[in-house]
C-alpha cells in the first residue's frame, strides 16, 4: 500500500479506512497533556486552522472538552474525525458497555452520537481482557456507534493473537510511537502488509529532539522548522502523524507541511538515525 503524501496534497487529504466508505484525514491533532481547561480552545484553534482529525483518550480526561469544541465549531460533525481510546475498566460486560458509551456521549451527539475510531489503548489492559473489549467494540461497530475499531501499542504478537477471536481483523488502525529515533520497522512493515493504517504518536518525539543537527540541516535546506520536517517525514512514510501543541502559532506551523517535499537524501538521513527502543519516548510500549 503506497500512501506517501505528495507536495500537492493538503490538510484535507484523507485515506480510506475499513471498507464502509469511511475516510481518515492524514494529519491529526493530539491532545495528550493539554489540560482539560485549555483543551476546548486548542481544539477550536486546530479546527479553525483546517485540522479535521482529533486524537483523544479516556486517559487524557478531556473527551468532554473535545466534544464541546466540536459542538461549538462551525465545522459540521461529519467532516471531523474523532478518535478515542479505552485503557481500563472495572467490572463486567455491562460496565464495559457503559464505559464506552460514556466516551461516545462525551464526544458529542448525545444518544445518537458516534466516535469515528475507538482504540484499545494498550495490550496490557488493566481490569479486563483485550478480547472482551474488542468483542464489545465490534458490537458498537455493528450498531454504528463506532465507525472504525483499532488498537494502540500492539506488537505483531498482540495483533496475531487477535485472530483467534476477532471478527473484524485486521483492526483498522494501530497507533504506535513513531519518529526518526524510534521507527519500529518490523511492526510498520507488518501493519502495511496487512492493510492496518498506522497512526504515529509522538511524531515530534515529544519535542525532545528538535535541536538534532541532522534534522536542523534538513530544516534549513527547505526553509522549514524541525517540527515541520518531522511531520513531513511521518506523512511521507505513509503514517498519520498526531502532533500535539497548546500554542496557536504551532497549531498553524504544524499544519503548514504540504508545500514542500523531503527528497530521497533527506529521507535516508532521517531513516539512518533510528535508535530502536532506546530512542522511544515511551519505551514500555515498544516491543
Ligand atoms: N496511544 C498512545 O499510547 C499515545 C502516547 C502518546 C501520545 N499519543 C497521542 O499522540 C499525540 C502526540 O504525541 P505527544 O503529545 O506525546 O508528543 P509530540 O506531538 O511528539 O510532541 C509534543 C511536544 O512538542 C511540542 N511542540 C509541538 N509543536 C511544536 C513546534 N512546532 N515547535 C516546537 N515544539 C513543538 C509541544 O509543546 P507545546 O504544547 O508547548 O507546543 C509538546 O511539548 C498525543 O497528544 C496523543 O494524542 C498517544
Amino acid at each position: 500500500m503506497n500512501m506517501a503524501i505528495k507536495r500537492t496534497h493538503s490538510l484535507g487529504k484523507t485515506l480510506p479506512i475499513g471498507n464502509a466508505g469511511l475516510r481518515i484525514p492524514v494529519l491529526g491533532f493530539g491532545v495528550y497533556k493539554i489540560p482539560p481547561h485549555a483543551c476546548k480552545v486548542a481544539c477550536l484553534s486546530a479546527l479553525r486552522h483546517g485540522y479535521r482529525h482529533i486524537d483523544c483518550a479516556q486517559l487524557y480526561k478531556s473527551e468532554a472538552e473535545v466534544g464541546a469544541a466540536v459542538a461549538e465549531s462551525p465545522v459540521p460533525r461529519e467532516e471531523i474525525f474523532l478518535t478515542t481510546k479505552i485503557k481500563q475498566w472495572r467490572g463486567g460486560a455491562d460496565d464495559l458497555r457503559q464505559n464506552l458509551l460514556k466516551s461516545i456521549e462525551a464526544l458529542g451527539g448525545g444518544p445518537d452520537g458516534y466516535v469515528d475510531l475507538f482504540l484499545i489503548h494498550t495490550p496490557r489492559f488493566r481490569n479486563g481482557s483485550v478480547k472482551d473489549v474488542w468483542l464489545t467494540l465490534e458490537k458498537f461497530h455493528a450498531e454504528g456507534r463506532v465507525k472504525a475499531t483499532g488498537v494502540s501499542n500492539f506488537g505483531i504478537n498482540h495483533l496475531e493473537q487477535m485472530k483467534e477471536y476477532a471478527s473484524i481483523w485486521p483492526p483498522h488502525v494501530n497507533q504506535i510511537e513513531l519518529h526518526p529515533w524510534c521507527q519500529q520497522r518490523q511492526l510498520v512493515e507488518y501493519c502495511q502488509d496487512n492493510d492496518i493504517i498506522i497512526q504515529a504518536y509522538s511524531p515530534l518525539a515529544t519535542g525532545t529532539r528538535l535541536s538534532d543537527p541532522n534534522l536542523n540541516t534538513i530544516a534549513t535546506k527547505h526553509g522549514k522548522t524541525p517540527a515541520q520536517v518531522l511531520i513531513r517525514y511521518s506523512l511521507q512514510k505513509g503514517w498519520i502523524p498526531l502532533p500535539k501543541t497548546e500554542h496557536v502559532d504551532r497549531v498553524r506551523e504544524n499544519a503548514d507541511v504540504f508545500d514542500f517535499e523531503l527528497d530521497d537524501a533527506d529521507m535516508s538521513i532521517l531513516d539512518g538515525i533510528d535508535e530502536g527502543k532506546l530512542g522511544a519516548c515511551f519505551p514500555a510500549n515498544v516491543t
